[in-house]
């Protein structure tokens, strides 16, 4: 089982400070939840500093949204425990919700109310007084830049902007920490960069914890501060995106597509020097894992010259996330997200993302 020994190790945040030594704004201890026999989280363990981002990296059906609903006191915890903000999300529900924000994987920002009346009925939800009800609006639609919007019906705003303006919401009560499941799932790829930058400013300005969850390898490595991995219901992972990139064995990928490769061209790349593994990706393509992705090229090279192979394509880069998944999963994330980037939100002819 993976644990969290490192909680903290090497995380610094901002100003350098050793993060460790910070109270845990989340402790979660052997979580399960089962539904009948089906075991959807299996025996999680993870604690996050407070002022920390955790992602919790996983493809579709990992528990990723089961973990938050039962950190979120949203459906019953069938073993083990979890503290929000020192409450144990079991026996004291109430005080656990005063501490925390959560938007949920869906949109459901009223679409027929305006920006700033979707704002105002969260705000007095939460019992936030008049007086400083005005200004925390104010402040946080400004926040997500969405000021001039604010009379602007929700149901003509973009994607992006409908999740920005969730996220404002959100945040109206001032929580102390904050829950985003997949806030940029079906966005096109300006408004997920907007959105990064919001979380960013947001935590920044705030002093939030912030814990999201994504199957965007390039969001986790972005933005967050350490990531669990987590795959059928299981974590199989969790460190710093620069360690868990580290711990995978071969520090650059080639990246080559051949034409008229033999049948045992696989097993070829794989005896070339300092190669720690090679997946065949179709169409002639293969993702190579290497110690020394300049010398594994050249030889590569020579090997396709000699056999009479031509190279089609070839890149060389750093090890990525993606490889972290495939190291510790033996699969691909990005079978995955194929299918759940099957919905890419257009732009809206007009309107800004
Ligand atoms: N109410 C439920 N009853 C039975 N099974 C459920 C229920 N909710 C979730 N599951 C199952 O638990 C597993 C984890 O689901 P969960 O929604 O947590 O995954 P996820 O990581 O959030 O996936 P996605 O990326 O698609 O949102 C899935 O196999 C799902 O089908
Ligand atoms: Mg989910």
């Amino acid at each position: 089982m993976i644990t969290d020994s490192k909680s903290g190790n090497g995380a610094q945040i901002s100003s350098g400070e050793n993060v460790a030594a910070r109270p845990n704004a989340i402790a979660v201890d052997h979580i399960v939840k089962k539904y009948g026999d089906f075991t959807a989280v299996d025996d999680v363990s993870f604690h996050v500093k407070e002022g920390e981002i955790f992602g919790l990296l996983g493809p579709n059906g990992a528990g990723k949204s089961t973990l938050i609903r039962m950190m979120t006191t949203l459906i019953p915890i069938t073993a083990g425990t979890a503290h929000i903000a020192g409450h144990d999300v079991s026996k004291e529900p109430d005080a656990a919700r005063r501490a925390i924000g959560v938007i949920p994987q869906a949109l459901t920002s009223d679409l027929d109310l305006t920006v700033q009346e979707n704002m105002n009925i969260y705000a007095k939800l939460y019992d936030v007084p008049t007086s400083k009800r005005i200004a925390a609006v104010a402040e946080l639609l400004e926040l997500v830049d969405l000021t001039k919007w604010k009379d602007a019906q929700t149901k003509t705003l973009s994607g992006g902007m409908r999740r920005r303006l969730e996220i404002a919401r959100g945040l109206v009560h001032s929580p102390r920490i904050f829950f985003l499941d997949e806030p940029t799932t079906g966005l096109d790829p300006v408004s997920r960069v907007a959105v990064w930058e919001m979380l960013m400013n947001i935590k920044a300005s705030r002093n939030l914890t912030i814990l999201i969850t994504t199957h965007y390898m390039d969001e986790a490595d972005r933005l967050c501060d350490r990531i669990a991995i987590v795959d059928h219901g299981k974590l199989v992972a969790l460190d710093t995106p620069p360690a868990l990139k580290a711990s995978v064995p071969g520090s650059n990928v080639i990246e080559a597509q051949f034409l008229n490769a033999s049948a045992d061209w696989e097993e070829r790349l794989h005896s070339l020097i300092n190669v720690t593994s090679v997946q065949h990706e179709g169409a002639g393509m293969y993702r190579i894992l290497t110690g020394d992705g300049s010398r594994t090229t050249t030889e590569l090279v020579e090997m396709a010259v000699k056999s009479g192979v031509s190279v089609k394509s070839l890149s060389v880069q750093n090890t990525s996330l993606d490889d972290v998944f495939v190291h510790y999963t033996g699969r691909q994330l990005r079978d995955e997200l194929v299918k759940a980037m099957g919905y890419v939100m257009p732009p809206r002819p007009g309107v800004q993302p």
